[in-house]
């Protein structure tokens, strides 16, 4: 079936265009849903792609959301379907919702190829729904667009604000210092949550979305508007009229993600303070449209962007006040020639076009850039004989005077490892320490967690110690802070350096020169890898076995490696 997207003739139409046995059936059965014919008379079908499930909480108001999409999908002469497909609750799932990023992007894709849809709608979220729903579309390629579902409003407790995540990190370690009541901790459960929307912290989800708009992929302003607030219900709305258009001007999703708008993106995401996790993404996402995008590209190209954003974890705000401060459109108008402000966006004109104007309204949240909140803080990639094939910090979630380190390694085998024995009387470590776990990679865990910010002793957190190096193969969650050295690749599971680290060992940290070394000699680097042994096998079927025989290094993106590249969305036999 060839792809007619752009033609006269819409892909949809080779299902709903034939007066004949099977235009019968692609069409009666969909009557069944009370819909008129003029809709099958060869109007821009659009798939909303939704992630809604009371399981994610994130994105439990998304039905709300795809009814605005649709009232705009039917104003510019669309006929609008949604669709469901699997959904990731990044508080809910085990073992982790990152082992199931690339099954929801098979989902997706395949879902969009095999049904009569012209152009797709996006809804996303929660952490890993963004990332999985953009990378299975851009396998498809078909004109899309992405709605965000918005944060949280900002939490509120005894007075102050709270963010979602990142005061869950610092109350639960004031509770193990004994610096705060367990009833005072547990009363902050409603008061962090108290609307629907996804963190409200620049956490992972908070980037993703800023992300899509520094990528083109979604509509001015799409990162911030809160979950709850009535902007972003017109925002729905607009996406679904400027679908329909995408369609008819055959706007694909391979025009927007050039190797410019990743640029763009890895230098918003140095600005904002963005996840880490956004390095994963992006890297999975640039694989899928054939971009060649690098770890490394991360640091050459983020290093020296410096943080205007001044929101949680690396800073003091949440997303509600970044957006009534200007949001997303305010940092990229104040990057200048930072960004390649020719880069095209959904709404069909440039990103230096849509925010040439983009006033800021409050500097204590969004700094000019001649007066950032902190110098350099873009994504540092390091490299060593810990990290053949490199690993990740964040700087502006570090502590300075950490980032160059030399102490004596803490090793857990697995986080298990780490739990029962972090708050042991007799483990012998002090803030001169560097915590190390193993096991947390891609294939390792099996998933990828977010472990990597590890709790800090117990004893050292009653002692006023508040960051310890802390280095591994894992991930941490964007609302998490600290000197924390991630996705170190090759991970321990593959027999990569890091598994052979041993308690004592020395490892130097120096962030300036990107440098992560473990002070062991060669000879006995050699011993220890003649006796190391491959954990055993987690898993021996279904689709965890899939993804651990299949899923690729973090410095790749840790996607399937039968995923890289798209398809398109031609299918080659009707349906029988
Ligand atoms: Fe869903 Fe943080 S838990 S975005």
């Amino acid at each position: 079936m060839p792809d007619d997207v752009g033609t006269k003739k819409l892909r949809s139409t080779r299902w709903f265009g034939d007066a004949d046995r099977d235009g019968f059936v692609h069409r009666s059965w969909m009557r069944n849903q009370g819909l008129p014919p003029h809709l099958f008379d060869g109007r821009p079908v659009i798939g909303i792609c939704n992630t809604w499930s009371e399981l994610t909480p994130c994105n439990a108001h998304f039905r709300r959301i795809a009814e605005f999409v649709k009232r705009g999908v039917y104003e510019m002469g669309g006929f609008p379907v949604e669709f469901p497909v699997m959904s990731l609750g990044e508080t809910l799932m085990r073992p982790t919702t990152m082992l199931f990023r690339n099954l929801v992007s098979m989902d997706v894709e395949e879902s969009i190829r095999a049904n009569p849809i012209d152009g797709v709608v996006l809804l996303t979220g929660c952490d890993k729904t963004t990332p999985a729903l953009m990378m299975g579309a851009a396998s498809c390629d078909l004109p899309t667009l992405v709605v965000s579902g918005g944060p949280m409003l900002n939490g509120k407790f005894h007075g102050t604000d709270i963010g979602s995540g990142t005061n869950v990190w610092s109350m639960s370690e004031d509770v193990r210092a004994g610096k705060m009541s367990l009833a005072d901790f547990m009363d902050a459960e409603a008061c962090m949550s108290r609307s629907a929307g996804h963190c409200m912290t620049m956490g992972t989800a908070s980037t993703m979305a800023s992300m899509v708009e520094a990528l083109g992929m979604g509509l001015p302003s799409n990162a911030a508007i809160p979950a709850v607030d009535s902007r972003r219900y017109a925002l729905a709305h607009m996406a679904g009229r400027r679908i329909v258009e995408m369609v008819r001007e055959d706007l694909r999703m391979s025009t927007v993600l050039t190797r410019r708008a990743f640029e763009n993106a890895i230098r918003v995401n140095g600005a904002i303070g963005g996840s880490t996790n956004a390095v994963v993404h992006l890297l999975a996402l640039a694989g899928r449209v054939g971009i060649e995008l690098e770890l490394d590209d991360w640091d050459r190209l983020g290093h020296d962007i410096p943080l205007l954003v001044n929101l949680m974890p690396s800073g003091q705000f949440l997303m509600e006040d970044f957006y009534y401060a200007g949001g997303l459109p305010a940092v990229i108008r104040e990057l200048g020639d930072l960004l390649h402000r020719d880069a095209l966006t959904v709404n069909g004109r440039t990103i230096g076009e849509n925010t040439a104007e983009a006033p800021c309204y409050n500097r204590a949240v969004i700094a000019a850039l001649e007066t950032p909140f902190k110098p350099a803080a873009g994504i540092a990639v390091l490299r060593g004989n810990l990290c053949p094939d490199g690993a990740v910090l964040k700087p502006s979630a570090a502590t300075p005077k950490l980032m160059k380190h030399r102490g004596r390694a803490v090793v857990f085998e697995t986080i298990e490892h780490f739990k029962e024995r972090v708050d042991a009387p007799d483990l012998a470590i002090d803030e001169t320490s560097v915590m190390v776990l193993k096991g947390a990679g891609p294939k390792g865990y099996p998933g990828f967690p977010e472990v990597g910010n590890m709790p800090i002793p117990q004893k050292l957190l009653k002692r006023g110690v508040t960051d310890l190096v802390r280095i591994s193969d894992a991930r941490m969650s964007g609302t998490a802070y600290g000197t924390v050295v991630l996705h170190i690749s090759p991970e321990a599971a593959l027999g990569g350096p890091l598994a052979l680290v041993r308690d004592g060992d020395m490892i130097e940290l120096d962030v300036a020169a990107r440098r992560l070394h473990l002070d062991v000699a060669e000879a006995e680097m050699a011993k220890r890898r003649q006796a190391w042994k491959p954990p055993a096998a987690a898993y021996d079927r279904g689709y965890a076995k899939l993804y651990v025989d299949h899923v690729m290094q973090a410095h790749r993106g840790a996607d399937l490696d039968f995923l890289i590249g798209k398809s398109g969305a031609k299918v080659a036999r009707e349906s029988h």
